[in-house]
């Protein structure tokens, strides 16, 4: 049944489809981000024998954030006597240190492994080490002479905690919308969408299509997954192309996002949909991601305006689709085991870009001080924590201080006798770019700021944030002072924020 919305109603829902800021960020994913991000290992390929007093047991560890695959062993004299230590074949270096115990149905693991990356700082690669345990299911058979043998049936994640550089052990999250749903995987086999709502403009001369726009919701039925799409029409013939954002729920993206492309046909009224989606609801450890198609005419009811012209018209359509329409399925991909419930690996991360290249954004400086007393003075300014991208989001936090006592008489140039004044808050902007305390000194003569400052990041791991310090040295951009009376205000002439590197930064 279509489902009539006013243009208002879905100006408003199309109104977050502003760009997609995922497709840039999935593209920094490399072992840096990887390491943050997802620090873990595949355990695949699981077997073990065990005949009278000797257990053996082999698998390949795949570190997910180094791609690199070692193949283990691990042998023991008593079956039942605990961990038993593995080694790496061809492993000269004992990177990876792995323990590993099993009865006649479960295996558990224990790694402890130390990597290091250079994708983001290939003159000075950082180091990781990690530690992780979990546990499989086992199937075993004895067989006649009493030899026992188990493999496991699927590959296991075992998640990491990161001990170094920063303690932390990263969240996952929930994933792309609907994959663990029952019947996410039987019901892609017969898709099936409905155009819940449509706006559709089209500007003729002459009965010829010059130009228009057109607006869609479409819902994936099985998933119960909306898209909002919308596009400029030309004059062109054919279908034209419609862009579609989904539901951006606020929270840490996933690493697989739904993707919807649609086409409108303004001669045939035929919309094509292309979506992509992932299900993994028979078993994490084979999730698919599956592209489907449809078309469908609209089912819309027009009306025409005319123009100043007595050639040109405006139609104006509004409808959606009678129910749903079937499409099929182009294709199925097997993707990473355990893969959806990992987060888009970004590079623009609070802690990422605090550990590798901390800075702070500054702007908006001024100061206010008075004839008959110029060495107390009030300041204030802007400041965001800088968290990769060349740019700062514009979400300053404002920090004052009132009595800066500015010591030095002017023509000295020594800060070190600056007194520190703490920092006060008046607004937050971003508190998720904000400092959490300052102090700062400053010097009218030499414009020096410099600030000890703190703030915490809990992008990676939400239920314990790091708390970072570290110092700013930096010099405020050129200062306009106008005199009122005995008031002297300063203020940077130019409204541009500036950005300063943090020094001696620390983490706990
Ligand atoms: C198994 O271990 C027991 C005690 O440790 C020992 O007495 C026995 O000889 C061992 N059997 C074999 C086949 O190694
Ligand atoms: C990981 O390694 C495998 C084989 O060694 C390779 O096929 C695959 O492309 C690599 N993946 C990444 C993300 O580099
Ligand atoms: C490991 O060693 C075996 C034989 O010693 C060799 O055939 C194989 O290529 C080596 N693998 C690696 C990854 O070095
Ligand atoms: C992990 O391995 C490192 C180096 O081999 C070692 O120093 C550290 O104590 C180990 N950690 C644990 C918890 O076993
Ligand atoms: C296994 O990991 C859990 C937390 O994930 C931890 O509480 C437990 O102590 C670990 N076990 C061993 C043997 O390290
Ligand atoms: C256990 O392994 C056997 C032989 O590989 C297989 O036939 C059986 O289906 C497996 N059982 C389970 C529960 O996976
Ligand atoms: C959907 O994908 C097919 C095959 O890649 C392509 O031919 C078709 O034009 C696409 N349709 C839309 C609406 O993008
Ligand atoms: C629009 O113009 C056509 C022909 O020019 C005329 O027949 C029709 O009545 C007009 N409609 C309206 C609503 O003015
Ligand atoms: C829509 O469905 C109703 C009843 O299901 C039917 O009567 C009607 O003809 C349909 N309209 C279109 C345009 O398919
Ligand atoms: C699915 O594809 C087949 C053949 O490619 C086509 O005949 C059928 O109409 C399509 N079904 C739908 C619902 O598009
Ligand atoms: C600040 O740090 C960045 C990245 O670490 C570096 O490229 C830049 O040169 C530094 N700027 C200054 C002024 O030190
Ligand atoms: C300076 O004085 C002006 C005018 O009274 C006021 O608006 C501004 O907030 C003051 N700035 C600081 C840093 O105190």
């Amino acid at each position: 049944m279509a489902r009539l919305l006013s243009l208002t109603a879905l100006a408003a829902v199309l109104a977050p489809a502003a760009g997609n800021v995922f497709a840039l960020a999935q593209l920094t994913a490399g072992c840096t981000s990887s390491s943050f991000t997802t620090p873990s290992w595949l355990v695949q390929d699981l077997r073990s024998q065990t005949s009278a007093n000797l257990t053996v047991a082999s698998f390949h560890a795949l570190n997910r954030a180094t791609n690199v695959s070692l193949e283990l062993r691990c042998t023991s004299s008593t079956p039942t006597a605990g961990w038993q230590s593995c080694r790496a074949r061809n492993q000269t270096e004992q990177s990876l240190v792995a323990a590993f115990q099993a009865d006649t149905s479960t295996a558990w693991f224990l790694f402890n492994e130390t990597w290091s990356c250079s994708d983001v700082t290939p003159s000075k690669p950082l180091t990781f080490s990690a530690l992780g345990n979990s546990s499989v299911a086992l199937n075993c058979t004895t067989d006649t002479s009493t030899t026992t043998t188990c493999h496991s049936t699927k590959p296991l994640l075992v998640k990491a905690t990161l001990a170094s550089p920063v303690k932390i052990t990263p969240s996952y999250v929930s994933g792309p919308l609907g994959h663990d749903t029952k019947g996410c995987t039987a019901q892609s086999r017969t898709p099936a969408w409905e155009v819940a709502a449509s706006q559709i403009n089209l500007r003729k001369v002459s009965g010829v299509l010059q130009a228009g726009n057109v607006f869609v919701i479409i819902r994936n039925d099985h998933l119960g997954y909306t898209a909002s799409c919308g596009g400029v029409l030309t004059g062109a013939s054919g279908p034209q192309p419609l862009t579609c954002e989904g539901q951006l729920a606020y929270r840490r993206p996933d690493k697989y996002q739904i993707d919807t492309v649609l086409s409108f046909a303004p001669e045939t009224f035929e919309l094509a949909v292309n979506q992509t989606w992932f299900c993994d609801d028979q078993d994490p450890a084979q999730p698919v991601s599956i592209t489907a198609s449809g078309t469908t005419p609209l089912s819309v009811e027009c009306q025409v305006f005319n123009g100043t012209a007595p050639t040109d018209t405006t139609t104006f359509c509004s409808g959606g689709t009678n129910g749903t329409f079937a499409g099929n399925t182009t294709s199925r991909a097997l993707l990473q085991p355990y893969s959806l419930n990992d987060p888009l690996p970004t590079a623009d991360s609070c802690t990422i870009s605090s550990i590798l290249s901390p800075a702070w954004w500054f702007n908006g400086f001024e100061t206010n001080t008075t004839t008959n007393n110029n060495q107390v003075v009030t300041a204030q300014f802007g400041m965001e924590l800088q968290t990769g991208g060349t740019q700062s989001t514009g979400n300053f936090a404002i920090v004052a201080a009132d009595g800066v006592v500015d010591a030095t008489p002017s023509g000295t140039n020594s800060s070190a006798e600056l007194p520190w004044n703490t920092c006060v808050l008046q607004s937050v902007g971003d508190a998720a770019l904000a400092p959490t305390g300052c102090e700062f000194r400053y010097d009218m003569a030499s414009r020096f700021l410099g600030l000890r400052v703190q703030w915490a990041c809990a992008d990676l791991d939400r239920g314990s944030p790091i708390t970072f310090s570290g110092e700013v040295r930096t010099l405020v951009p050129d200062l306009t002072c106008v005199t009122s009376g005995t008031r002297i205000r300063c203020a940077a002439s130019d409204p541009q924020p500036w950005r300063a590197n943090v020094t001696s930064v620390t983490w706990k």
